[in-house]
This record gives C-alpha cells, structure tokens and sequence, in this order.
C-alpha cells in the first residue's frame, strides 16, 4: 500500500493509504489527517494488512502524531487491527459506535480507552481541528457514523461510495472528470456493492438530506476511489436514484 495526499492546506493535512498488495481480503483505503502534528486514523483496517497500512502511514505522518483513530462501524476491514495498534500507542484513543461496543471489545485489547459515540453523533478535536462524527445508520450497520471537516470540506463516507476496484487502482475517480464519463466508468464498480451490501431505501433518503447541507469537496470511501469535484454530486444522485436492499434467495 502507498500513501497519497488528499488536501493540504498548511499544517492541516489528509491522507489516503490505499491500493493493498495482497487480495485474499477486501482492497480496504485507510486515511489519516493531520493538523499541528497531532493526527487521527480513519477506519485503520484490517489484521491482515496492518503491516502495509503501518508501513505507508510512516511516509505520511510520525506514529508518534497518532492521538486518536476513528471507527466506523464494526465490521473486521475496519477494526480487527484495533489490538496492533494498541501494542504500538496505548495512549491512542478509540472513537467507536456505542452501539458496537461489546462486539469491538471482542477483536482483544481490552484495556484499550474507547469513547463511545452516541447515535445523535459528536465530535472530536485533533490539533486544533474538529471533526464531525455525521450519523450514518443502517448504511450498512445499525451503528454507523462517517465524518466531516469543515475546513477541508472532506466527508469520509465509510462504505458509502465503495467501488471493488482491480489491484493498481488510483486513488481518485478522474478529478478533470467534465463530462462524468470516468464517473460513469466508475460507479459501474460500486452497483452491486451499493444494492447488495446497503439495506435500506429509507436510511438512504435520511443521509442523502443529511449530507445534502454539507459543502463537500471530496467524498472519501473505505473501498475504491475518491470523488471530487462535480463527481461529489454525481454520485449523491446516483445513489438518492438506485434501489437498495435487495437480494435474490
Ligand atoms: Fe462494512
Ligand atoms: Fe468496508
């Protein structure tokens, strides 16, 4: 994995680590902001790549910056490594849906500090910069928050906006995308995830007015790639239009 940088505007920094080596499990993207040499991870990953994921973190930010990490939801892609990392910073904190508590407590590291996140949301300020933790229930899981900053006008999306793309992928949907054709391309690889793994209808209408107040610039998945720019758009519409929650038994 590598990481790559998604905005910088002085001391204020986001990175996405992305593109696994190994596919035995799902291409997972982590990211990482920075501000004032205190930073967060975002959804760190896995056990299985947490080698990679620690090794490309090094070229964006110091370990040593790690204040907190954040977690979506409770699924393994997103928190099995909570016990590494652990081992690395006990003194790190643990941002996790209260609902997933006893269920993330189950990946080990029992000691570690966990703050739970009611299911209204919150926040949490990182040198000097807040996050906001923006409610994203049943999308997929029952608990599930992504985040906002304000400043970089970046939404970490979480599952939403996921695309299983090939090994060597970029980071970005094509940021000089006029026309949407990229986008098009793209979100061919994000249907079947979005109808399958999303369940639904009403969930979405709720984070797509949610989110419809927010000014983003860059919407940022766990999977796939980021949307920038008209493709922000493109991709609230097309997912306000598909039909989810459906499978075929
Ligand atoms: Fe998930
Ligand atoms: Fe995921």
């Amino acid at each position: 994995m590598k990481a790559a940088p998604v905005f910088e505007a002085g001391s204020h920094r986001w990175w996405i680590i992305y593109d696994q080596d190994e596919h035995r499990v799902i291409d997972s993207n982590v990211y990482v902001m920075e501000s004032n040499e205190q930073s967060i991870i975002l959804d760190p990953g896995g056990f299985e790549i947490f080698p990679q994921v620690f090794a490309a973190l090094v070229e964006a930010v110091p370990p040593s910056s790690l204040k907190a990490a954040f977690v979506s939801h409770q699924d393994p892609d997103i928190a099995s490594s909570l016990p590494l990392w652990h081992a690395c910073n006990e003194k790190m904190e643990w941002h996790i849906p209260k609902l997933w508590e006893g269920f993330i407590r189950h990946y080990g590291a029992l000691d570690a500090p966990l703050q739970n996140i009611d299911d209204e949301g919150g926040s949490v300020i990182i040198g000097g910069r807040r996050l906001e933790f923006i409610p994203a229930h049943y999308l997929h899981s029952s608990a599930n928050f992504h985040v906002y900053d304000p400043e970089a006008k970046i939404l970490f999306s979480g599952d939403v906006g996921a695309a299983l793309l090939p090994p060597g992928h970029d980071a970005w949907v094509d940021r000089r995308d006029k026309t949407g054709r990229a986008f098009a391309e793209h979100i061919s690889k994000a249907k079947y995830f979005h109808e399958r793994w999303m369940p639904s209808n009403a969930a979405k209408k709720n984070w797509i007015e949610r989110v419809s107040q927010l000014d983003i610039q860059y919407l940022c998945p766990q999977h796939g790639a980021i949307y920038s720019g008209d493709n922000v758009k493109r991709f609230i519409d097309w997912f306000d239009k598909l039909n989810v929650g459906s499978a075929t038994a």
